[in-house]
This record gives structure tokens, sequence and C-alpha cells, in this order.
């Protein structure tokens, strides 16, 4: 029997890329839809002589979008920025773009739409991004009726940006700040809480949903086993990294001079050099907003569970990659130690 053809949009990113191993190592065809594919030939070897294609397409563009998904049995939509500069809005991204692809995906005629959208997602939120994720999960569902939509709180893996994001500061800095609403001291001044989810259980999810017909029209939330306050989020940073700094908890009002200098920033050099900046370090005001609202499984839809998933703790994982951050004297006495069977 042929065997079935995923397209994944969004495959070359930190969570695409897990699932375009997870979809070639159990036996799918996948072909990368993504802006740029050269960026993307890292993925080859992760499947057989031809079994992991390219193919150049924006979910922006309709016409690329319709010839990426000729032929595909499932399609996966992973598509998703954290800011807007110039012309990529996130109403162009996760609305219009997904409603893009949901179309596309009826008209070609797959079995499956898997759409990533996020754990917040809620047309009165306060934050953009997180109302641009409900109307996308809207236009989704109006094109392909029985898409299954993932709403993942925040991830994490080696190639991750959040974890990643503290583990540079507490390379960098004296100290790890981290935002809260009250006094850091009182009981509940730990910041916002999390419940992040390790990208491979997502992946799993995903492949387990491209195959089978069960999940079809679901909205599934995706967390991991344990709630974390930012606090604790930076503790276990501070443990991964060795670099026992001191922890400050900050008033919100201390993000203002960051957004303000990431958005001048950002500005100029989308008007001088038509680049398009990151700078994680420099917040955006919508970033904040997300940061300052945490994310936690509401509890009223179902998640790893319905895939037999049970969820892998960040202690298990982050330490593993965070181990880059470390003091480099830290690392060879720890090799030295390893070699000494201490
Ligand atoms: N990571 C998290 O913690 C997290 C949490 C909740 C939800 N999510 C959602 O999960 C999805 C994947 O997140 P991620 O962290 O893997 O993002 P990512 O690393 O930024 O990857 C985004 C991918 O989208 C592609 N892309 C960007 N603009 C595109 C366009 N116009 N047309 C086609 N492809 C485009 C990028 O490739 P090119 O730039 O080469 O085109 C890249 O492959 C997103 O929808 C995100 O909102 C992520």
């Amino acid at each position: 029997m042929a065997q079935k053809l995923a397209v994944v949009f969004g495959g070359s990113g930190f969570i695409g890329r897990y699932v375009v191993r997870h979809l070639a190592a159990a036996g799918w065809r996948v072909r990368v839809a993504v802006r740029d594919t050269q960026k993307a030939q890292f993925l080859k070897p992760a499947g057989d002589l031809g079994q992991v294609s390219f193919v150049p397409a924006s979910v922006t563009d309709p016409a690329s979008v319709a010839a990426a998904v000729v032929g595909a049995d499932a399609v996966v939509n992973l598509v998703g920025i954290l800011l807007e500069v110039g012309k990529r809005t996130f109403k162009a991204v996760h609305v219009d773009g997904a409603a893009n692809v949901a179309a596309a995906a009826a008209q070609a005629g797959a079995t499956t739409l898997i759409h990533m959208s996020a754990l917040g997602a809620d047309e009165y939120s306060t934050s953009s991004y997180a109302r641009s994720k409900a109307a996308g999960e809207k236009a989704v569902r109006g094109a392909f009726t029985q898409a299954i939509i993932f709403r993942p709180c925040v991830v994490f893996g080696s190639e991750d940006g959040f974890f990643n994001l503290y583990g540079l500061i507490a390379q960098t800095f004296p100290f790890i700040p981290f935002f809260t609403n009250t006094n850091p001291q009182a009981p509940k001044g730990g910041g916002a809480s999390f419940q992040p989810v390790y990208v491979g259980d997502v992946a799993s999810a995903i492949l387990q949903a491209a195959s089978d017909g069960r999940h079809a029209g679901q909205t599934y939330e995706l967390g991991g086993p344990r709630v974390c306050t930012m606090r604790d989020i930076v503790q276990l940073v501070n443990q991964a990294t060795m670099r026992h700094r001191k922890i400050i908890g900050l008033p919100y009002l201390f993000a203002w001079p960051l957004i303000i200098a990431g958005t001048v920033a950002r500005w100029a050099l989308h008007l001088v050099l038509r680049i398009s900046f990151q700078a994680p370090l420099l917040p955006t005001a919508d970033q904040v907003k997300l940061l300052k609202a945490g994310s936690v499984l509401s509890g009223k839809l179902p998640g790893l569970e319905a895939f037999g998933i049970a969820p892998t703790a960040p202690d298990a994982v982050v330490p593993t990659y965070l181990k880059r951050f470390r003091p480099l004297q830290q690392n060879k006495r720890l090799r030295v130690a390893a070699r000494n069977g201490a």
C-alpha cells in the first residue's frame, strides 16, 4: 500500500521539526511547506530517500497553499508568529493564513486537518495574539468542520524560545528577573502560572491525531503534569544552568522600558533595512500581556490523556539542554567527575 502523505506547514519550526520526524518515523511521506525550503533541508535525514520533501509556500498566498496540499491525506498547520512586523500581522498569519490552509485542505480532499492554536485563545482576551488564535480556530472550523485543534501551553524542548531565553538571561546577567503582580515575598507572589508541555508529547499527540479518525472535530488542550509559577520556572533554570543567580520579582511596570526599546528598534530596522528583528530580550506589549495572563489547562477540554500520553515533566528534560548555559568550568568539572566515576 502506498504511504500516506502529510503536508506540514511550518515544518521547519521548533514544534514542526518534531512533528516531521514523528510522522516520518511512523512511515508517512512528509511534504514540508515553508517559505524558505533551503532552511528546512536539515529535515531530510528524518526519512528514507525521498520520504521527506519540501515545497515553497506561504500561508498568506492561497495559490502556493493550494499547490502545496495536492494529494495530501493529512494537513498540519503549525505556522504562527509571536510579534507583528509590517504585513506579517496576527490577522494575516493566524486568521487569514489559517483559513487559506483549511480551505485548501478541504478542496484537496484531505481526510484530516490538524490546526495548531494556543492555550488561552480567547476572542475577549486583552492580548491580540490570543484573540487572533481564537479567530483562527473559528475560521478553520468554518472551512473544515472536522479539523482537529490543539491548544498547547508554553512548549519546552531543546530548541524552545522560552526556557532558552531564561537560560541566556542566567548566563548573561548577575540576576534572573521575573514579573509579578504582588509583593514577590507574598504567598502568591511567584508571578503568573503556566503548565509547560514537552514538545515530544505534543508531536506524539499530533501523530496519533493524523493517524486515527476518532479525533476528528475535537479541540484538545495540551499541558504538562505540573503547574509552575514564573518563580518556579526561573528556579528550574537557575538549577539547570548551575548559575546560582539571585532571583528577583519585579512589578510589570519594569517591562515598559524594554517594550519601548524593542518597539523602536524593530520599527527602525524594519523601515530602514527592511529586516525583521526578533530581540527576545525586548518583549512586545502583547507578549507581556500573555506573560501576565499565564496559561494553565481549563480542565473543560480533553488533553494528552486522550492519546494515552503521560505528560513529561520539565524537570526531566530542561536540564538536558540548558546545560549549554552552564559555566565552562562547571561543565569541565562534571566531565572530570564522570571520568573519575564520581
Ligand atoms: N512554542 C510554543 O511554546 C507554542 C505555544 C503555544 C502555541 N504555539 C503555536 O504552535 C505553532 C508552532 O510554534 P513554533 O514554536 O514551532 O513556531 P516557530 O518555531 O516560530 O515556527 C514557525 C514555522 O512557521 C513557518 N512560517 C512562518 N511564517 C510562515 C508563512 N507565512 N507561511 C508558511 N510558513 C511560515 C516558519 O518557517 P519559515 O519562516 O521558513 O517560513 C517556521 O517553520 C504556532 O502556531 C504557535 O503559535 C507554540
